[in-house]
């Protein structure tokens, strides 16, 4: 990765990790300033772990888990490795999804109020079965070896589109529901008189749109791909070990100025973004 794109590439996810970071900060204090707090009593403070863990997990860590690959400090790990953070994080986010649908059909039903009547609750169910759907078949088709090489390369179009697809509906369902949650809460002074809550909510909001934009950025830049086995390896074997970079903790793989730049690194970058298909 050349330099300047290295540079972008840093700018790009500090910000997105800001974004998500102040996005927790937000939930949190939206939840323990102005509502019941937490707790798990079927009441109000047991609806707040809702919107808490989605934000943690559904969101948050759900975007890690998509650009993990496309960390440059981690292409010097196995692709085996990455694979095991890669699946890791998404069954993390996908246990605190979980949860946190536990917690609103139990507040739903101790105060008696009807499960799955809003298009929030659908499109946020659908969200999830998409999303089991997706974690079983990437476990089945790259963690297990089993499924024959074609099949994972046929798939992995298929993989990244709906991985983002669903990302970019649970942002959308989040929305909704701070939207919904706002309606329903405020009464004196209710939402349309604009009290300290509702702005501050407005922002929690804004800012999971920020994060989710520069996920979907990180994420669909082709030049800041995870390169192929094949060409790390080329490239690790090329770096002589006299070289003053590599320091002492061995080959020190990629380097911000090293490979990938250039008219022939350009080849080798078509030659392995190809490649990487395969070796998925
Ligand atoms: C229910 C708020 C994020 C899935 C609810 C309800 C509220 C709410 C007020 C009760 C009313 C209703 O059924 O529509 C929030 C807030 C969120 C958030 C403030 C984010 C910060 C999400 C996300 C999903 C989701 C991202 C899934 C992807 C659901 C489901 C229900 C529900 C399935 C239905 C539960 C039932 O019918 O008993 N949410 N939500 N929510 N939410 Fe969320
Ligand atoms: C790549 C989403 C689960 C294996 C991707 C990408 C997305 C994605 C958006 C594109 C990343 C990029 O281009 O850098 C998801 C979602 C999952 C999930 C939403 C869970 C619900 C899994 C699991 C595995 C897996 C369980 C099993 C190991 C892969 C592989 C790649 C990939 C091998 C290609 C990485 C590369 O091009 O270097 N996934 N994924 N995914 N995913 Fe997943």
């Amino acid at each position: 990765m050349a330099i300047e794109d290295y540079k972008q590439f840093v700018f790009a996810f500090l910000a997105a990790v800001s974004f998500g970071l102040i996005s927790i900060i937000f939930v949190l204090t939206w939840v323990l300033h102005y509502r019941e707090g937490l707790a798990w009593d079927g009441g109000a403070a047991e609806f707040n772990w809702h919107p808490v863990l989605i934000v943690v997990g559904f969101v948050f860590l759900q975007g890690i888990a998509i650009i993990v690959y496309r960390l440059p400090w981690t292409w010097k790990c196995s692709k085996l490795i990455m694979k095991f953070a890669h699946a890791g994080l998404h069954l993390l986010a996908f246990i605190l999804a979980v949860i946190a649908f536990v917690a609103v059909f139990d507040f739903h039903n101790a105060a008696k109020i009807p499960n799955m009547y809003s298009l929030h609750s659908w499109l946020g169910l659908s969200a999830l079965l998409l999303y089991s759907l997706q974690l079983v078949l990437g476990i089945g088709l790259y963690l297990i070896p089993v499924a024959p090489v074609q099949w994972r390369a046929a798939f992995m179009p298929l993989h990244v589109y709906s991985g983002l697809f669903i990302f970019t509906a649970v942002i959308a369902t989040a929305l909704m529901g701070l939207t919904e949650k706002l309606i329903f809460a405020l009464n004196n002074p209710k939402y349309k008189d604009s009290p300290p809550e509702a702005t501050f909510v407005n922002v929690l909001g804004l800012l999971l749109v920020a994060f989710g934009a520069l996920i979907l950025w990180i994420a669909t830049r082709p030049h800041w791909k995870r390169p192929s086995e094949q060409a790390l390896l080329s490239l690790l074997s090329s770096s002589s070990p006299e070289d003053p970079a590599q320091g002492p903790a061995g080959p020190a793989l990629p380097r911000p100025a090293d490979g990938l730049a250039g008219e022939g690194a350009e080849d080798l970058r078509r030659r392995s973004t190809k490649q990487s298909d395969m070796d998925d």
